[in-house]
Formats: C-alpha cells, sequence, structure tokens
C-alpha cells in the first residue's frame, strides 16, 4: 500500500510550547484512527494535515492532491435551514441553483435527514447537526474525510448514526482519518491506529494489533485508562 499523506518531521510550537513535535508519518490505509490522552496533539495534527494550521517546522507530502473536507466535535451551522447549510458548502463546486439543490438534497437524503431539509439548522438537535455537517462534508465527495471527535457531544444512538455515515462515506471511497475517545468506535471503524503522546508518535498498527498487544507503555495505560 502507498502512502497517500507522508509528513516528515512536522513541528508546531506556540508560546514557546511544542505542541506538535518531530512528527514522521506514512498514511496509507484507508481508515486512519489518531488516539491519544486529552492534551496529546490529536485535534492540532488534524488542523495541521488538513491545512488549517502553518507548522513551525517540517512538511506534508501528498503524493497526489486530495479533496479535503473536515467535520469537528461542535458542528458550527449557518441562521439558516439545514438545506442551505448544506449549498452553502457546495457553492464552488456546483454551477446551477437546481443542480446545487439537487446535490445537497441527496446529501441529507444519504445522512436520513430529507424530511428535515427546510428547518432552521440551528433548532435541529446536536446529532442531526452534525449528520447535516456531515452531508455538507459529504456533498463536496471528498477524497479525504478528516474529522475530530465527531460523536463526543452525542448519545450512543446518535453516536452510531454518525458511525453508520462515515462507514458510508468511506464504503464510498473516501479516505477516512480521524480521532475518538470511543476506543468501541475505534475498533470499529479503524483499520489502522495512529497513537500519539505528548505531540509524538507513540505506536502505528493495524487495529487489531494495536488492541491486542500495544507496543509502549504510554499505550498500554492508555488503554487501561479509557477502558470503562
Ligand atoms: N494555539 C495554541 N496555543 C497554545 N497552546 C495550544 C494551542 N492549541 C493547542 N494548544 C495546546 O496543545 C496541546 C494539544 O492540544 P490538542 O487540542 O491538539 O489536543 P487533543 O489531543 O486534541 O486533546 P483532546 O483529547 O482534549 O481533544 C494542549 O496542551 C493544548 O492546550
Ligand atoms: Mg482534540
Amino acid at each position: 500500500m502507498s502512502a497517500w499523506l507522508a509528513v516528515e518531521g512536522l513541528g508546531l510550537t506556540e508560546g514557546g510550547t511544542r505542541i506538535i513535535d518531530d512528527v514522521s508519518l506514512h498514511l496509507a490505509a484507508q481508515r486512519t484512527v489518531v488516539l491519544g490522552p486529552n492534551g496529546a496533539g490529536k485535534s492540532t495534527l488534524l488542523r495541521l494535515i488538513h491545512g488549517l494550521l502553518h507548522p513551525s517546522v517540517g512538511e506534508l507530502h501528498w503524493p497526489q492532491a486530495l479533496t479535503q473536507a473536515m467535520v469537528f466535535q461542535r458542528p458550527v451551522m449557518l441562521r439558516t435551514t439545514a438545506l442551505a447549510n448544506v449549498i452553502y458548502g457546495l457553492k464552488l463546486k456546483c454551477y446551477t441553483a437546481t443542480e446545487c439543490d439537487r446535490r445537497a438534497r441527496q446529501a441529507l437524503a444519504r445522512v436520513g435527514l430529507e424530511a428535515l431539509a427546510k428547518r432552521p439548522a440551528r433548532l435541529l438537535s446536536g446529532g442531526e447537526q452534525q449528520r447535516v455537517a456531515l452531508a455538507r462534508a459529504w456533498a463536496l465527495e471528498p477524497e479525504l474525510l478528516i474529522l475530530d471527535e465527531p460523536t463526543a457531544s452525542l448519545d450512543p444512538a446518535s453516536s452510531r448514526e454518525v458511525e453508520r455515515i462515515i462507514g458510508d462515506i468511506a464504503a464510498a471511497g473516501a479516505r477516512i482519518l480521524m480521532t475518538t475517545h470511543n476506543l468501541g468506535q475505534a475498533r470499529r471503524l479503524a483499520q489502522e491506529i495512529v497513537f500519539i503522546d505528548s505531540g509524538r508518535i507513540a505506536e502505528q498498527a493495524p487495529v487489531a494489533e494495536f488492541f491486542h498487544a500495544p507496543r509502549t507503555d504510554a499505550a498500554k495505560r492508555f488503554l487501561e485508562d479509557e477502558t470503562p
């Protein structure tokens, strides 16, 4: 498997603190989950990869340019309908109002929200808003979808629904790079785990290997602490 992203010597320093420290990483799996304790640097790493932050040092090599979309823990909804939120994300990707409308409705249908298309997005439940955010991302037909704790604010039923949608987006061919504190979710969605600790890569392994035979003490401690 050849890497779709090679990270070389990546570092980010903010206010004298090294948040990401000499990270080198080859991502080749279709579905990768980044795990690590609070403050490890997971969100920062994803933001660097998505280009929302600029590294202090190091480089990202994309063997081929990938269209990307990112979904966050708390969905950012514009003060308009669910449908208009999805259309807004599509603005640069469709040519006529009819085409934009059709593609946005199709994306809402894929996440099971066609009936709520005309509802004000900010009045939807947290789980519904996250599905609108996923529809907005999916409508872009990303080759890489980055998700930062997409289910952290949701109840178990909504989380499973969001997981199902992420699985569908992967099945449609997108690469998935995400973080979660839900280890069950990591097992279900990941092919490969990247474990980070204090801004450094501590371990990168196929999912079964990581959970059954973590190699580092940091990963062992993390798995013990996070397992209920
Ligand atoms: N702009 C910034 N300036 C200074 N410190 C920052 C900045 N952004 C993040 N940090 C610090 O960098 C560290 C990594 O933060 P990050 O949000 O990436 O962690 P995380 O692994 O996503 O944690 P969590 O599991 O809590 O979401 C934290 O200690 C955080 O306080
Ligand atoms: Mg985070």
